[in-house]
């Protein structure tokens, strides 16, 4: 999603790889970058979350580079709670990070209401920038969502929140085993709100993606999130806006499906 926005504002994208620590910065080939962009909580969609040592090489490189890191930490309220690691934001002493937050993903994905905290220096053009474009996200869902977090609400809805994810992803993990493990391999250690299933036999990851989009269920292909060659063959499915009714008769449908091929 990110990649697709910057990419049609027009710029000029280098692509970083991703290992088991997060962002290696050994593999960016980029003279004066105007911006890196990451999500360190969780890297979407390995599910990598980013190690403290590359955190603080990541400001450093930003420093020495003079350029921005933004941090999207879209959905840290799910990824970040049980070993929390400290924002790039809050480790950041030089004014380089640009921090976003979304609340779309904690309530509900129509809300459309977000946030970014900024160094100084960007307040001006950023808020110039915002004039011309989103400046009329309601104010009484601004006001609402604010009393919503001075009353405490938003601490005990997002407990619960956490603890269905949580019910939700033991119970789709043993379903999709049970009815799916001789056609994929599924990874659990990833901590967001979705799981990636890896082919086992020869089918490409396209081709399973379009055969359950024909019978309306939504999967990702995981080959289509890379930028470079690669040979990812997978799926990355979302599991936590089903309820387990939804989750064990969808893990059958794909059961029926992933027979017929
Ligand atoms: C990488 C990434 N950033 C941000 C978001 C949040 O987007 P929004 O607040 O527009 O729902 C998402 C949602 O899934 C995401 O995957």
């Amino acid at each position: 999603m990110a990649h697709s926005l910057f990419k049609n504002l027009g710029a000029l994208i280098q692509p970083a790889p991703v290992d088991d620590e997060g962002i290696n910065l050994k593999g960016i080939n980029c003279t004066n970058p105007k911006f890196v962009y990451t999500t360190p909580s969780c890297q979407y969609p390995t599910g990598v979350k980013m190690s403290m040592s590359r955190r603080f090489q990541l400001l450093n490189w930003a420093a020495v580079n003079e350029t921005y890191i933004i941090e999207d930490d879209y959905n840290h309220e799910f990824s970040n709670w049980e070993k929390p690691l400290g924002s790039l934001f809050g480790m950041d002493l030089q004014e380089r990070v640009v921090y976003l937050g979304t609340f779309n993903k904690l309530i509900h994905p129509s809300l459309r209401l977000g946030y970014i905290i900024l160094p100084e220096q960007l307040i001006g053009p950023v808020s110039g920038l915002y004039q011309q474009s989103s400046r009329f996200v309601p104010r009484q869902d601004q006001k609402a969502m604010s009393a919503f977090i001075q009353k405490d609400y938003l601490n005990k809805h997002l407990r619960k929140v956490i603890d269905t994810a949580q019910h939700r992803k033991e119970y789709f993990v043993e379903q999709f085993n049970a009815i799916l493990g001789d056609w994929f391999q599924l990874e659990t250690s990833c901590l967001g709100l979705h799981l990636i299933a890896h082919i086992k036999k020869k089918q490409s990851d396209l081709y399973i993606e379009q055969k359950l989009m024909d019978q309306n269920i939504r999967v990702h292909a995981l080959s289509r999130y890379y930028i470079l060659p690669n040979d990812a063959n997978g799926l990355v499915m979302g599991f936590c806006s089903v309820n387990q009714k939804q989750i064990k008769e969808t893990i059958r449908k794909i059961g029926e499906i992933m027979g017929q091929l």
